[in-house]
């Protein structure tokens, strides 16, 4: 029997808790998953931030499977190639924030997030100046968990434990709000030891929390200022989350380096890459001496990963989700609001992007409370902050989005009672 399968090592789960737990989703469509047991659940989560067109859509697996049976994929090392990966690398150049923008594929989000602080570090070592190291993130950050991402974890469950405070040394950790006080830790260290500053446009993880007005396009000009390369984390904005197809143009960004992943397939394929300014690509392509950026992955720009993506692009142009999400935005935002006036609620952060955080008082019991909306069909998460995580696919209506407030309502009520 799956569910009670004792192989299985889940992901951050405290694993004598998950034993005789587990949840198992055999099934979606829409904004809805089915579990083992027979419920319908709505995913307000949209899984962990990816499912951006939802759930069970056959057009996607059709691509899939025609991918398949043609070529499952092709590595990408040397000169070759294939061609889902070339296409899709010219679509996504051309949609995103980045002008003149090479891509760099990887399997995911953490993938991203590797090879974008190797490429900083390379390109300074190349230019001469080894000494530009250190890569600036800031507090409450996820840059997801591969040696790069758990060093510059803004979240220190995610970064202790390791022998040292972070795997990889020369990583400095700054305000996420203030951004007189982000720059002047940059400052004391000197910004000639720095290589990049890798910024989430609207955190995630760390608790859904909006940059304050001119503090992304502060660090940016700090960033030019100083010779930083300016790296933006879209993998949970990208593709739609924030009411533009990017963040950064929503915040009039433009970074030198972009990382996607999730939406780029709405997680119906494992895919990320990079998107990567001249400044970064031009002495890796120009010349008999230019250097090989050593990195790469077996499936960097897997054929039907990228055949995946690009029919998950078609769908979200066609039925034009991407100004949907931005119009559910404001429903969410106005939806979700009384619910501030609950005893058990600090604040309902929705400031920016079709995705919110009800942050519950700090002795309000979370875990009980999100366990509380899925009994009553409303999958939702503790995140950083006690923080509740909303973020449904963009094809939910309005009473989805009333559904998730008075489920919510219904489990704080319920958890407040029994107080
Ligand atoms: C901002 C951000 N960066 C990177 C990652 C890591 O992505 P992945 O889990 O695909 O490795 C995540 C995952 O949630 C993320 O939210």
């Amino acid at each position: 029997m799956p569910s009670t399968s004792t192989a299985l090592w889940h992901p951050q789960a405290h694993m004598p808790s998950v034993a005789g737990d587990r949840l198992v989703i055999t099934r979606g469509e829409g904004a809805y998953v089915e579990t083992s047991d027979g419920r319908r659940l709505l995913d307000a989560t949209a899984g962990l931030w990816h499912a951006n067109i939802g759930h069970g859509r056959a057009s996607v697996a059709r691509a899939a499977a025609r991918q398949m049976e043609r070529l499952e994929t092709y590595h990408l090392f040397g000169r070759f190639a294939n061609l889902p990966a070339l296409e899709l690398a010219e679509r996504v150049a051309a949609a995103g924030p980045v002008p003149d923008a090479k891509v760099f594929w990887t399997s995911g989000g953490s993938d991203a997030v590797e090879l974008a602080c190797k490429l900083a570090r390379r390109l300074w070592q190349h230019e001469g100046r080894a000494a530009k190291r250190v890569i600036v993130s800031r507090e409450q950050a996820y840059h997801g968990l591969h040696g790069f991402g758990t060093s510059i974890a803004g979240l220190a469950s995610n970064r202790e434990g390791y022998g040292s405070e972070s795997l990889i040394p020369e990583t400095l950790l700054v305000a996420n709000a203030g951004l007189d006080a982000a720059l002047g830790s940059i400052d004391a260290i000197g910004p000639e030891r720095v290589a990049a500053v890798v910024a989430e446009p609207i955190m995630g993880t760390g608790g859904v929390i909006a940059p304050p007005p001119g503090y992304l396009p502060g660090l940016q000009a700090y960033c030019r200022a100083h010779d930083i390369l300016f790296v933006v984390d879209e993998v949970i904005t990208g593709f739609g989350r924030a009411g533009a197809l990017f963040a950064c143009e929503r915040f009039g960004l433009e970074p030198d380096m972009v990382l996607m992943a999730k939406g780029i397939t709405s997680g119906y394929a494992p895919l990320g890459g990079v998107l990567i300014g001249p400044r970064v690509w031009q002495p890796f392509f120009d010349g008999d001496h230019a250097p090989v950026f050593r990195h790469g992955l077996t499936y960097s720009g897997h054929a039907t990963a990228c055949a995946v993506a690009q029919e998950n692009l078609d769908v979200l142009e066609q039925e034009g989700l991407v100004a949907r999400a931005a119009t559910l935005e404001l429903a969410l935002r106005r939806i979700l609001a009384p619910l501030a006036d609950h005893p058990l609620v600090a604040e309902v952060r929705s400031t920016a992007g079709f995705m919110a955080g009800v942050r519950l008082v700090a002795d309000a019991p979370g875990e009980l409370i999100a366990r509380g909306c899925i009994e009553r069909g409303v999958i939702t998460r503790v995140i950083t902050d006690n923080v509740l995580q909303i973020c449904p696919p963009f094809v939910v209506g309005e009473d989805e989005l009333r559904q998730i407030a008075d489920v919510l309502a219904a489990s704080l009520d319920e958890v407040g009672a029994a107080a």
